[in-house]
């Protein structure tokens, strides 16, 4: 089977440096090499990881209150094509970040291609401790890594190509085929965003009354038989003792076998396009080795899971 690789050196969609040594890290610890030779996987792309510096622009204001809006806007608009040109062969995508922001590329990529070769809107599962729905405007911190959903979905819009303009119906997903998994730390204003748009949620709180397996297949049944499926999996939806590496931790999360587990059952439903693994910072950590290699390796098992390792 083909998998198309990205690999996004990126942290331009928040504040703290380090994010963008992530790919690299996951690909030294090995988990391309276990892809190809464990699982069996042909592997297109370079391994090489893209850092974008020639989009960078020389200024980039805050517009609408967002910082390094240009970068973000230009870094995501380039991965969204190449994205695209790896799922519109029929491959599986996965895309290694950075931090979220770069969602807004990687979702873009799916969904147009998906469209055309399949003629079939995307659906996307967001494991995550947050919901990421914030509107230029609701965000309090101006950080982009907050807002992906909102201009995947259309639900921030914005008409200046430089600054997300370039997105247009066939890069959007459908709130409707929007589900959360992990939710703990939800702004206020994104929360009436949820309500208002009756987006499918499943906080901590779910996971605690049903059990990961009832949510896993509510979530499943949500958006439906037989419906391509995004997985963008922020390793923050995972409780810092499994991911204590990571720019915006919350306490309470998901252990490192509920996300595995709810990669295996995506996988599961054969129904996979695209991956994503976001917001590892092997920087970030008050014991820097072993908690950035704790959180290195809790990612590379969550792809592997997603990309079928553990099935007998
Ligand atoms: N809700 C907060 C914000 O808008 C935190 C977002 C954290 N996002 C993430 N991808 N880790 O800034
Ligand atoms: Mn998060
Ligand atoms: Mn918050
Ligand atoms: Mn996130």
């Amino acid at each position: 089977e083909d998998i198309g690789v990205v690999a996004v050196g990126f942290s331009g969609g928040q504040g703290k440096s380090g994010v963008d040594a992530a790919p690299s890290a996951l690909i030294e610890s090995g988990l391309l090499a276990q892809l190809q030779n464990e699982l069996n996987y042909k592997l297109h792309g370079d391994d090489k990881v893209n850092a974008y510096n020639d989009l960078v622009p020389k200024e980039d204001p805050p517009y609408r209150n967002m910082k390094n809006p240009g970068t973000v806007s230009a870094v995501t608009q380039r991965l969204s094509e190449q994205v695209y040109s790896h799922a519109k062969e029929g491959r599986m995508v996965l895309t290694l970040g950075g931090d979220h922001s770069i969602a807004i590329g990687t979702i873009a990529g799916t969904a147009k291609a998906i469209r055309e070769r399949l003629g079939r809107e995307i659906a996307v599962i967001w494991v995550d401790a947050h919901a990421d729905i914030n509107t230029p405007e609701t965000s309090d911190s101006g950080n982009i890594h907050g807002m992906p959903v909102a201009f995947v979905s259309g639900l921030a819009k914005e008409e200046k190509p430089e600054y997300f303009g370039w997105l247009k119906s066939e890069h959007m997903l459908n709130v409707n085929k929007l589900v959360y998994i992990g939710l703990r730390d939800v702004d206020a204003g994104e929360k009436k965003i949820l309500r208002a748009n009756g987006i499918k949620a499943f906080s901590m709180f779910d996971i605690d009354r049903y059990g990961i397996g009832r949510v896993v297949e509510m979530a499943l049944a949500h958006i439906g038989n037989d419906t391509p499926i995004h997985l963008s999996f922020d390793v923050d939806a995972l409780d810092p003792m499994w991911a204590p590496s990571t720019g915006t931790p919350v306490r309470g999360g998901l252990t490192l076998r509920e996300g595995d587990f709810i990669c295996e059952s995506v996988h599961l439903t054969g129904n996979l396009v695209a991956v994503d693994l976001v917001e590892v910072n092997p920087s970030l950590a008050a014991d820097r080795e072993a908690e950035a290699n704790e959180t290195i390796r809790a990612g590379c098992s969550l792809v592997r899971c997603a990309l079928g390792e553990s099935l007998l």
